[in-house]
């Protein structure tokens, strides 16, 4: 006899295999949701980042065709040519989803790199995931050989090379428009945004394991290596806020011109924003959503944070903050249904001017501080990495009976998570995955090994802009 675990496990897996999508006979990736009762969008796509979810849990299992099959498709729709036209995907970009469609008999694989998405955001993140799986595959197959065949090395090269390229700032972090990534609507989340910072440094850490140190790939090897030392000091100092750092902040002097000043980004102290000071536990601490040019956007963001301990971007003391942070406001952070995507959600005039009035966006809910499921299994991964595996149990037996319950929803809505969002779809595959996900680190933590970074040191003592260049002053005009 199944106990009841094991059989909501197999109901969920196979509620998760009725979403795969096939191509010439060949699994390929899974449908983002499939609800019959809502028109289709684009949910009956297969999206990267949701597919990311599902494909841990194939590789856990040893289903690696679909994450290879996967991996080559995707690989063949990134963009190898270099583009000056600008309705064209950039070199490297990978797409945010593709659709099988069938004309004239034919199968077309049908990519979309945002041009065809409400709103048209591009998705940054593709490419990040993309090498992250990579990653994961190599690791369970030991097929190092694919990561390493010229295709998949040029690949790799192309990404790097739209990442590493230099552009309008002197900054190692990522700039990129709104909504580039999970929250792929207009959300204030434009600039440098933690999430990509921190699948960036994912992205980096990855390629600086696959990449030959040899032939056109050595130089991307070392510029990979260099600037994953500089985007870690970067975050590392300047996105984590804690008592202490706030108090700094409070007290910053604004203004500053030059080079060695302490409010290097001029942030305005009274940007803090009320509800912050009373709600930051002493002993905790995380890092804020987005750091620019006279701005601080103190939003805690659920992925970025989380994603930065599992792949040590985060240092151990700061890790363990965020791990205090989560359990002391576990209440606003994981409520009902683990978890907030962001907390707090942006309310009256901010909610209008950040989002335009977006209905879909509205306070608590959505990528406005609504509770997405997909995010238990990072909850799960990171309690497991810190050794607070009884945090992620909490988390997973809150839900187990209630997720298939409500049909997976892909998110809900309310203070503490719960309602089911109001134009959340059901059968959101990556809800299921999630859950899988979460369950199968918990029984066998040694997966972690597949998504987790060790930590790595940092040799850079200095991330701020280089110092002016020699000769500057002594430039001659001549004819
Ligand atoms: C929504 C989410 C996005 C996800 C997509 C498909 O647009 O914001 O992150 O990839 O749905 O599930």
């Amino acid at each position: 006899m199944m106990n009841k675990q094991t059989s909501l496990m197999a109901s969920a897996y196979k509620t998760l295999e009725e979403a795969i999508i096939y191509y010439q006979d060949q699994p390929v990736g899974t449908l983002a949701a499939r609800d019959r009762t809502v028109p289709n969008l684009n949910y009956d796509q297969c999206f990267t980042r949701d597919f990311a979810v599902s494909a841990l849990v194939f590789l856990m299992q040893g289903k690696t065709d679909i994450v290879r099959n996967f991996l080559k498709l995707t690989l063949i729709l990134q963009n190898h040519e270099r583009q000056l036209d600008c309705f064209k995907p950039g070199t490297g970009l990978m797409p945010a989803s593709f659709k099988i469609e069938v004309k004239g008999g034919k199968e077309l694989v049908v990519p979309d790199f945002g041009e065809h998405a409400i709103a048209r955001v591009t998705p940054v993140d593709s490419c990040f995931w993309w090498l992250l799986l990579l990653r994961a595959y190599v690791k369970v197959t030991g097929d190092l050989e694919l990561a390493h065949s010229p295709k998949f090395q040029e690949g790799i090269q192309q990404i790097l090379d739209l990442c590493l390229r230099t552009r309008f700032d002197l900054f190692p972090t990522l700039l990129v428009p709104d909504g580039s990534f999970m929250v792929d609507r207009r959300m204030g989340v434009y600039g440098y945004p933690l999430e990509i910072q921190v699948l960036f440094y994912a992205a980096l850490r990855t390629a600086g394991e696959l990449l030959l140190p040899k032939g056109e790939s050595k130089n991307y090897l070392e510029a990979t290596i260099e600037r994953i030392s500089q985007l870690a000091y970067h975050v590392r100092n300047y996105y984590w806020l804690d008592l202490i750092r706030l108090n700094e902040i409070y007290r910053y002097q604004v203004e500053q011109f030059g080079q060695s000043v302490a409010n290097w980004l001029n942030i305005y102290p009274e940007s803090i924003p009320e509800w912050l000071t009373e709600w930051l536990p002493a002993e905790s601490g995380y890092l804020v959503g987005n750091l620019g040019p006279a701005r601080m956007d103190f939003r805690f963001f659920t992925q970025g944070n989380l994603m930065a301990v599992l792949t040590s971007l985060a240092d151990e003391r700061q890790a363990n903050g965020i791990m205090t942070l989560i359990e002391q406001r576990w209440s606003d952070l994981v409520g009902q249904m683990p978890m907030k995507i962001c907390f707090p959600a942006l309310e009256g005039r901010d909610w209008e001017t950040a989002t335009g009035w977006d209905r879909k966006n509205l306070p608590w809910s959505y990528h406005n501080a609504g509770s997405w499921p997909v995010l238990l299994w990072l909850l799960a991964a990171v309690a497991q990495k810190m050794g607070r595996s009884e945090l992620a149990q909490k988390a997973v037996m809150m839900v187990q009976n209630q997720l298939p319950q409500d049909g997976w929803p892909e998110y809900y809505d309310g203070r503490q998570g719960r309602l089911i969002g109001r134009e959340a779809r059901k059968f959101q595959t990556w809800s299921i995955a999630g859950y899988l996900l979460a369950q199968t680190l918990l029984d066998d933590p040694s997966h972690l090994e597949l998504i987790s970074f060790d930590d790595q040191p940092v040799v850079l003592t200095c991330a701020l802009a280089p110092k002016p260049l020699e000769g500057y002053a002594e430039i001659q005009i001549t004819d």
